[in-house]
């Protein structure tokens, strides 16, 4: 959570922080500001709401100066106001600190720092952590920064600049993620690569527990006691700055859900060869994908509902048990884990602290974890045993859309791996599977052609406060992401239930003309989900049907139908999910809000 830009170079800082605060903005966009040094010292604009308030501050009141930080906030500790938005500055005004993390001891280091005098401004976490470095400071920043984050319980990614040093600025991260591109004569340092592509492909990743002394020409990379780190990590990256942005589509989401067939495609590429499903990534032999005596799942939000699609998959293909966990649950819920326990940790942005946190957990219990995860080098691909990547490309949009479905083909792949594997399924059964799923990409973009029905029924449901998403078997957790994507960006309220489970109280829910969204694609359950179509009907529901293409019945049941071609009914999972996406963005454009960065959310969820 939160987005750090720091900048030390020949240019004027305040556009590269604005510029890389944008770029960053699907972090948090409760506040933003600037600590930029130049000729007339330390100057700190910070306003509350989204970056544009900002930019329009620093456009009045330009702020001249070649060394600066910069920051996006998505609140913790403090509400959203000017002072608690970032940066920080200690009594003298003299050190400004960007932060994204939590310090968990924060009150205690507070109470301490009042008591020897420091004047605390903010209600925030971070503010302790400039009045730390005031305190130790003797001239030697980098000395000083390293006491008072040896003080910090907690997670960390820190820029940190001070009047005395104009030429440089100290970063620092423990369980946040931070990195430095490195340019020619200029680096920048930030949370997250789209910030530093205008600039360079080389990016240093920096890893916890390291400190890095960051001027225009050189970047020193240090331990927290001062040891020269030989070889930090460097990453070259491929893809380029166009292809994190809007390419011609209205909103970052909608061009996402567009290119979903290509994240599909690339994210299945190479994975059968000569009839062997490849999957070198979990480095196991294969008597030891054999062994695998049960599956657990974590993760949280879209990725969750991903993992939940896979049980019904891994179970039916595999027979292997599975337990699906929300991340935040499964750290503490003692789980049941032995040498032939396999955990799948998934997650979009590979730093969602939950699933970190339940990652290190699994670890600890002797389980091999794998993670599913979109990002290169993020947190996450750190602290697995191996890393299945989807290759989705960045993905700005707050409400996940084609890394879910990437995420689905990765977990289809990987179910077919373990079928095969154990005997599971016959050698025929697994091409045929492989080969319908291989028609994935095409049938995505099927639907993507026709969109003027879902247009004109998002259009009708502007005026909905509350909503039901039903569907059985695989359908649920479709149906659950349908109901989080249109809350996460319409505001409307809804819910997901098993169709048969409506009855047992739900069902006192429903109002005349009250919109419910069912999954009644083609499957063995078909005429239950019918018959709980007409439950709904009888009270005065108005039904939106995903139904399969040459389902004429469905239209003797439903008053809106979106047809989604037909496909085996165990993959049926990702058809489904496209008109859901786009029900939602459509429901969320009418209402007119802002799909990409809704209210209250950040992309990443860096906090516990
Ligand atoms: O990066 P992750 O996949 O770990 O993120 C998990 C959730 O925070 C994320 O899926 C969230 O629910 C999205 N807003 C869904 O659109």
């Amino acid at each position: 959570m939160c987005g750090i830009v720091g900048y030390v170079g020949p240019r004027q800082a305040s556009d590269v922080l604005i510029g890389g605060l944008a770029r960053l903005e699907y972090r948090g966009y409760d506040s933003a500001g600037v600590a930029i040094i130049g000729e007339n010292g330390l100057d700190i604009v910070r306003r509350v709401g989204k970056l544009v308030n900002l930019t329009g501050a620093v456009a009045e009141t330009p702020v001249p100066g070649t060394i600066g930080i910069g920051h996006t906030r998505w609140a913790t500790h403090g509400r959203p106001s000017e002072e608690n938005a970032h940066p920080h500055a200690d009594c003298t005004g003299r050190v400004a600190v960007v932060h994204n993390g939590i310090i968990e001891n924060y009150v205690e280091l507070r109470e301490e720092l009042a008591a020897t005098g420091h004047m605390l401004r903010s209600e925030t976490d971070t503010e302790t952590i400039a009045h730390l470095i005031e305190s130790y400071y003797d001239g030697d920043l980098v000395a000083a920064v390293s006491s008072a984050i040896k003080r910090l319980d907690g997670s960390y990614a820190l820029a940190v600049m001070h009047l005395d040093h104009p030429g440089m600025m100290v970063a620092a991260r423990k369980d946040s993620p931070l990195i430095i591109g490195i340019g020619e004569g200029e680096n920048v340092v930030a949370s997250d690569i789209p910030a530093v592509l205008e600039y360079t492909r080389e990016v240093l990743i920096l890893n916890d527990d390291q400190i890095a002394t960051v001027s225009g020409d050189a970047v020193r990379v240090t331990t927290l006691d001062g040891h020269e780190v030989g070889a930090p990590e460097m990453l070259h990256v491929e893809w380029d700055l166009e292809a994190a942005e809007k390419g011609g589509f209205e909103d970052f989401m909608l061009k996402e859900i567009f290119e979903q067939p290509k994240a599909i495609r690339e994210t299945l590429r190479g994975r059968m060869c000569e009839g062997e499903i490849q999957l070198s990534e979990l480095d196991m032999a294969p008597e030891q994908v054999a062994r695998i005596g049960r599956v657990y799942i974590i993760a949280c939000g879209t990725s969750f509902h991903a993992g939940m699609i896979s049980k019904t998959i891994i179970e039916q293909w595999a027979r292997v048990p599975v337990e699906v966990e929300v991340s935040s649950e499964f750290r503490y819920s003692d789980p049941i884990i032995d040498d032939d326990t396999l955990v799948v940790a998934i997650t979009q942005s590979g730093e969602t602290a939950d699933t970190l946190a339940g990652v290190r957990e699994a670890r600890d219990r002797g389980a091999k974890v794998i993670a599913i995860t979109n990002v290169v080098g993020s947190r996450v691909t750190r602290e697995s045993d191996g890393v299945i990547y989807t290759h989705a490309g960045p993905e700005i949009g707050v409400a996940a859309t084609k890394t879910f479905t990437a995420q689905i083909a990765a977990l289809y792949v990987l179910a077919l791996k373990l079928a095969q594997a154990k005997g599971a399924l016959p050698q025929e059964r697994i091409e045929h599977l492989w080969s319908e799923l291989s028609r994935m990409p095409e049938i995505v973009e099927t639907i993507l052609e026709d969109i003027d029905g879902l247009k004109e029924c998002g259009a009708r449901y502007v005026g909905a406060s509350s909503s039901l998403f039903l569907g059985r078997g695989i359908g649920v957790p479709v149906a659950m992401e349908g109901a989080l994507k249109l809350k996460e960006i319409s505001y409307i309220h809804a819910e997901a239930y098993p169709a048969g489970e409506m009855k047992h109280g739900p069902i006192a829910l429903i109002t005349e003309g009250m919109p419910i969204v069912v999954v009644a694609t083609q499957g063995h359950t078909y005429e239950k989900v019918v018959s709980n179509i007409q439950e709904v009907r009888a009270r005065g529901a108005q039904v939106i049907a995903v139904a399969t293409h040459g389902d004429d019945e469905i239209h003797r049941h439903a008053e809106h139908i979106l047809y989604v071609p037909a496909t085996a009914e165990s993959l049926s999972a990702i058809p489904a999910t496209i008109p859901l996406q786009l029900l939602s963005y459509y429901i969320a454009k009418a209402r007119g809000c802002n799909v990409d960065q809704p209210r209250n959310l950040a992309k990443s969820v860096t906090v516990e």
